[in-house]
């Protein structure tokens, strides 16, 4: 029995250290995360907001005193859309808000997954509370969860009225679009064109398409309001792109030193590069040669965010570096015609515009 004052004593001790321990522990926490709870409110106010706004209403941005947005260009946004919650748009939204002027605003369009992917970063959440971002599950009924879907919602004069009151600039990019921070150039030189993506042909005198570019709301209000596309028919940007191009008064690039991106056409130091798919269909004309791969990588290393890559030493032994397995090392003929035909594109594509102007 002389031991039991003595466990009791020790039993006590052991309590009182773990109520002193919690309350040094709540203590902390109370101090601790002033931050975070202020972005979840905001967070949510703005998600209540999409989630509450029907498409005939239109959406009012918060303005309680100091608006944080207000720092920004109303006019300038840059839009992705995305519905799948991959790994790397933290760090692609980040990159890009570091390359795009600083007056630009930025606005995430996803579902509930792909928000939460992007929203739940420190990072993201800080650039939400500056004004410098949103995030956005559009409400019943607009719908992105396929490619159709976000063309329907992007050729609708209503999507625009509606969630992008007051912009004038609208730079599109997608999840395998990025700007390159080595590009001499600032998007803010672009604004003049009504519309500026990539080139798909030599002799593309549009550069319509639409995975990385620079569109004018209001050439694209214009179009919307005598046009309306057929559902299951071009994709948005080659459909606006037929018709920015006849429309009086649009302005577009005159040659492809003006064009925006690489897609499907290499000029040397573009704003960016779009590699559809994550490059799971590389042009060749483009990719093929390994020297043109190497320094498109010296000239834009973040190209790596958002292509699947393996390393060099990963290649099968005898890989020629072209795409075929030779033990020859690369063959010759086919390299020879590979640059014939590139040469002949170019050529006929400068005798064409020579013709017609
Ligand atoms: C926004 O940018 C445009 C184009 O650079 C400029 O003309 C306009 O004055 C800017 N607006 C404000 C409020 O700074
Ligand atoms: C096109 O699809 C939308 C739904 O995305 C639908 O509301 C509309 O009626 C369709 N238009 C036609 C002409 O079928
Ligand atoms: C090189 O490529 C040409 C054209 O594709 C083909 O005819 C020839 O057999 C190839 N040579 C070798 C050694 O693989
Ligand atoms: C350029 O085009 C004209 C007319 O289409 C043609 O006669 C001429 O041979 C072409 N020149 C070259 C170098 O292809």
């Amino acid at each position: 029995m002389s031991s039991s004052p003595a466990s009791l004593f020790v039993v006590t001790r052991t309590k009182f250290l773990v109520v002193v321990s919690l309350i040094i522990t709540w203590w902390f926490a109370s101090i601790l995360p002033h931050y975070q709870p202020a972005i979840k409110a905001s967070f949510k106010a703005r998600l209540g907001e999409a989630v509450q706004q029907l498409p005939s209403i239109k959406v009012d941005w918060p303005t309680p005193g100091h608006n944080p947005r207000d720092a920004y260009n109303a006019s300038k946004l840059a839009l992705l859309i995305e519905p799948r919650p991959l790994t790397h748009l933290v760090p692609h939204i980040l990159h890009m808000m570091a390359v795009v002027p600083p007056d630009w605003r930025f606005l995430f369009i996803g579902t509930e997954e792909s928000v939460a992917q992007v929203g739940r970063a420190y990072s993201t959440q800080y650039q939400q509370v500056i004004g410098k971002l949103d995030l956005m599950v559009l409400p019943e009924p607009w719908k992105i969860d396929t490619k159709e879907l976000v063309w329907r919602t992007l050729t609708d004069s209503r999507f625009y009225d509606e969630f992008l009151p007051g912009v004038e600039w609208l730079l599109k990019y997608e999840s395998d679009s990025i700007m390159c921070a080595n590009s001499e150039k600032s998007l803010n030189d672009w604004l003049d064109w009504s519309w500026v993506g990539a080139p798909k042909t030599w002799d593309d005198r549009f550069f319509g398409s639409g995975g990385l570019s620079l569109r004018r709301m209001s050439i694209i209000r214009q179009v919307l309001e005598f046009q309306a596309r057929y559902n299951d028919t071009d994709p948005e940007d080659k459909w606006f792109g037929t018709r920015v191009e006849l429309l009086p008064g649009a302005k577009v690039p005159p040659d492809l030193m003006h064009a925006l991106a690489v897609e499907d056409v290499y000029f040397e130091k573009p704003m960016g590069f779009h590699i559809r798919n994550g490059g799971s269909f590389l042009p060749v004309q483009v990719w093929l040669d390994p020297n043109r791969r190497q320094a498109i990588f010296d000239y834009c290393p973040e190209l790596a965010l958002i292509m699947d890559m393996r390393l060099k030493k990963e290649a099968c032994p005898g890989d020629d570096s072209f795409g075929e397995v030779s033990p020859n090392g690369p063959n010759d003929t086919r390299l020879k015609m590979f640059a014939e035909a590139m040469a002949k594109a170019q050529a006929d594509a400068a005798n064409k515009t020579a013709h017609e102007s």
